[in-house]
């Protein structure tokens, strides 16, 4: 007689969509079910999920339709069954999985996984893979060698500084020589930037005119490139404010995940007067850069020399909303997982 065997298995789901404005605990439920372990398709595999990273772009994940559905984020795995070679029984996985215990994930939706297995180093906590080296910092650091065309003697402004992508994007920059910039919502960020991540210049932009205070900071160098997180109106002060053959290096859109206007700058001319590039990027056409950027950027993490805030929450499923919704306020720096359970 063969056994089924069964799992508990504590999911994540979005109950309610919010509309135009940020999420809170009410737009999640979490439902706890008894399930079978599933036989596989060829090339599937079936995780425990062990570390959450919670990102902002989730609320843009949000589906339009009234049905609860299954948060999808990415996160730290274990592999415990798999019809993958790619990624064998036991290893260690990083890619998309759903804000639950257990995830089965077909071929299809690896294109975005990594097999941390094959470039683990053991020196740096599994939890930074979540961050400065898993997606977030491949994002920055592609980005900016891509389009950023960045000039030793450029300045930079780079907002939602003090969050994961921004802290990196404001080190690498510095490291190419440019002078650095950033933006963000707290006295204690600001001074973090300036003091912890050793950028050149800072500002809260909830306290300060952010036009005053950019051309501040900025002088009579001007600023060269935007590093944009956010998507808000702070384009049209920076349009007015590049220096010719500036660029708008156009990543985040966190005012969209806040439920807040986009831009929709009157002054694009600037665009055309001033011979400004403006061009967004989205990491998912790039992985194949994926080993490059870990033998650069891995050793700067390991020594110390790239620096990162990170805050890892050790809890159940059912803090992962609430602590989402924290992420959103601002409460945090850099980025932030929920360890679930061990790996
Ligand atoms: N293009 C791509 O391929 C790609 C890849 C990865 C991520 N992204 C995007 O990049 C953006 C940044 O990601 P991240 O993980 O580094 O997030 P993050 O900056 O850590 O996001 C959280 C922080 O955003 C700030 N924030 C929230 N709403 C804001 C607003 N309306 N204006 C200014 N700041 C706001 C808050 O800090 P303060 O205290 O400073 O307000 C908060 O701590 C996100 O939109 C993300 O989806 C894009």
């Amino acid at each position: 007689m063969t056994t089924t065997k069964q799992v508990s298995n504590t999911r994540v789901l979005i109950s309610k969509i919010p509309e135009g404005t940020a999420p809170n605990k009410s737009h999640f439920r979490t439902v706890n079910t008894i399930e079978e372990v599933p036989q596989l398709e060829d090339g599937a595999i079936y995780v425990k999920n062990s570390i959450l990273s919670l990102d902002p772009y989730i609320r843009y994940d949000f589906p339009e339709g009234t049905e609860e559905t299954a948060v999808v984020g990415f996160g730290i795995a274990k592999v415990i069954k798999s019809k993958n070679p790619a990624f064998p029984m036991g290893s260690t996985f990083f890619g998309p999985v759903r804000w639950e215990t257990y995830s089965v994930l077909d071929q299809a939706q690896l294109g975005e996984s990594v097999n941390l297995d094959n470039g683990l180093d053991k020196d740096v906590p599994l939890s930074v893979y979540n961050g400065v080296l898993g997606l977030s910092g491949f994002t920055v650091w592609d980005s900016l060698n891509r389009i950023g065309d960045l000039k030793a003697g450029e300045t930079i402004y780079i907002s939602s500084a003090a969050g994961t992508l921004g802290q990196l994007a404001g080190q690498l920059a510095r490291r190419k020589g440019l002078r650095v910039i950033g933006s963000a919502g707290s006295d204690e960020k600001v001074a973090f930037l300036k003091n912890e991540l050793g950028f050149d210049a800072a500002f809260n932009y909830k306290t300060q005119d952010r036009r005053i205070a950019l051309a501040d900071a900025a002088g009579p160098q001007g600023v060269d490139v935007y590093y944009d997180l956010i998507f808000d109106d702070t384009i049209d002060i920076v349009l007015d404010l590049l220096n010719p053959h500036g660029r708008i290096l156009s990543i985040g859109v966190l005012a969209l995940h806040q439920g807040q206007e986009l831009a929709a700058p009157k002054n694009l001319v600037n665009i055309l007067l001033k011979q400004l590039r403006y061009e967004g990027y989205m990491v998912y056409e790039y992985f194949d850069q994926w080993e490059a950027f870990w033998k650069e950027v891995k050793p700067l993490v390991k020594s110390g020399e790239i620096k990162y805030a990170e805050t890892v929450v050790k809890s159940g499923l059912d803090i992962v909303p609430e602590t989402y919704v924290r992420l959103l306020q601002g409460e945090f720096k850099g980025k932030v997982s929920v360890q679930i359970g061990d790996i």
